[in-house]
């Protein structure tokens, strides 16, 4: 195992993905991709917001990474642009596209962070989309060359390199859905892209075994335990196929080499065609498995919009707080697969905030953090070997279909004037973070450190 894997140096961070925070869209040879294409659509994007500017991230980034110093973190986790590196899916790449994430990388290091690279946060170049996109096994091939130009121009200086965030999302949201770029509505397709996406993260992990063997390499599931709403047979059987479709479809294949069968059963018709040797290629050994956790899934049988009884409240996504599901899921995983070391690679909330004499005091979003650490640390203590805590997000951002609207940042952007103001929970990670370093009692450091 790499050393940097060794559990006493836990991983701090925060997390961004490219599109949602560079802008400069058509700077530097950039080409369009699939969410710039999607959000010129009316009616997809809230506001009709698009990724035009965002955070302007691209021309701050390094004031951006002085940012990331006054958080405290030892960590970073962001994703580059495809259509940035090539723009229109192939070789040639752009220099000028790879020079700036080599730029970006240097400065990371420069002020001792550990970057957690991802290849794909959902930005497909346009012109693979036109050529079919994710529903053409052909787009796994050119996955790989781009996975590759990425490794041999970065790969010297990663903490961890990973393939795909949230397939599900991509699968399910964009291609059966509807409401995430690329906007189609098609469940068998929806599937064959999520095996097409599995094969990817396959192919892409064998190239880059051989092409940079001592980067940690791993893949980025959003993973949501699904619970019955009553304590009825019906209620259960819904919420063991939810949990099939969201969680066993990508786990199940990438950590003992099958699809569940009673998805595929379910499926019928919509099942994805799988070729032989498919699906031995996926399950690859991997150095780690990060968990994107937000909330839980409540089933119930009859109706669909059934809510939760949001204990703990809801957050502006109307996303209901329950931090005991992810100790659940934790607990759960381990205990049903053979893994690597789990990052919890996001995990965050979007509240209204206010930015009132120069500061954000956004107590919902502290509490929201202390309660899932402690649930990720109750999971820890039940032996599942977590490295690492990634918030989302850094920087306020650019939400996808939400727009600007939805706020998920430690850090609050006024995108008038792209200034950044720390908001209250980045004072109190910050502190939280020293306190777990310095294992001084949590409350005593936060305390001193926000007096
Ligand atoms: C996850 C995405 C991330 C962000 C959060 C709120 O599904 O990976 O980009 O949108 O949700």
């Amino acid at each position: 195992m790499p050393s940097s894997l060794l559990p006493d140096e836990f991983q701090w961070g925060v997390a961004t993905s490219a599109y949602q925070i560079e802008g400069a869209v058509s700077e530097d040879g950039r080409g369009p991709s699939i969410w710039d294409t999607f959000s010129q659509v009316p009616g997809t994007i809230a506001r009709g917001d698009t990724g035009e500017v965002a955070c302007d991230h691209y021309h701050r980034w390094e004031e951006d990474l002085d940012l990331l110093v006054a958080l405290g973190v030892n960590a970073y986790r962001f994703s580059v642009a495809w259509p940035r590196i090539q723009p229109t899916g192939r070789s040639p790449t752009n220099a000028r596209g790879l020079d700036f994430y080599d730029r970006l990388l240097d400065g990371i290091l420069a002020r001792g962070l550990r970057p957690h690279l991802t290849l794909y946060h959902w930005d497909l170049p346009q012109a693979l989309q036109d050529e079919g996109g994710w529903g053409q096994r052909d787009t796994a091939l050119r996955f790989v060359d781009f996975a590759e130009v990425v490794a041999r121009r970065l790969g010297d200086r990663l903490e961890s390199l990973c393939t795909f965030n949230e397939p599900w999302v991509v699968a399910t949201l964009g291609h059966e859905k509807g409401i995430f770029a690329p906007g189609l509505r098609d469940r068998q397709l929806a599937m064959q892209v999520s095996h097409h996406l599995l094969v990817a993260h396959g192919l892409a992990v064998q190239a880059l075994r051989t092409l940079v063997p001592r980067v940690p390499l791993g893949i980025v599931l959003n993973l949501s335990p699904s619970y019955p709403a009553r304590p009825v047979a019906a209620d259960r059987a819904k919420a063991r196929l939810e949990d099939g479709l969201g969680l066993r479809w990508y786990m199940d294949p990438l950590f003992q080499g099958s699809y569940p069968r009673d998805v595929l059963e379910h499926l019928g018709e919509d099942a994805p065609d799988v070729e032989p040797g498919d699906l031995a290629l996926i399950r690859q050994p991997l150095d780690f498995l990060g968990i994107n956790y937000y909330m839980r899934n409540f089933i119930h049988a009859e109706d669909p919009a059934a809510t939760p009884p949001g204990e703990l409240g809801f957050t502006d996504m109307g996303w209901e707080i329950y931090p005991q599901g992810l100790t659940d899921l934790l607990v759960r995983l381990a205990r049903d697969y053979r893994l690597p070391p789990i990052y919890i690679a996001e995990n965050g909330a979007a509240f209204v905030d206010r930015l009132e004499g120069g500061a954000v005091h956004d107590v919902q979003r502290v509490a929201y953090l202390e309660q899932h650490l402690a649930a990720m640390n109750a999971a820890r203590s039940q032996g599942v070997d977590v490295r690492g805590y990634f918030a989302w997000s850094f920087l306020d951002n650019f939400e996808w279909a939400s727009g600007y609207q939805k706020r998920f940042g430690l850090v609050y952007v006024d995108y008038g004037t792209q200034r950044r103001v720390l908001k209250d929970s980045a004072y109190w990670y910050r502190a939280f973070i020293e306190s777990q370093r310095s294992q001084t009692a949590p409350h005593a450091a936060v305390t001193q450190a926000l007096s």
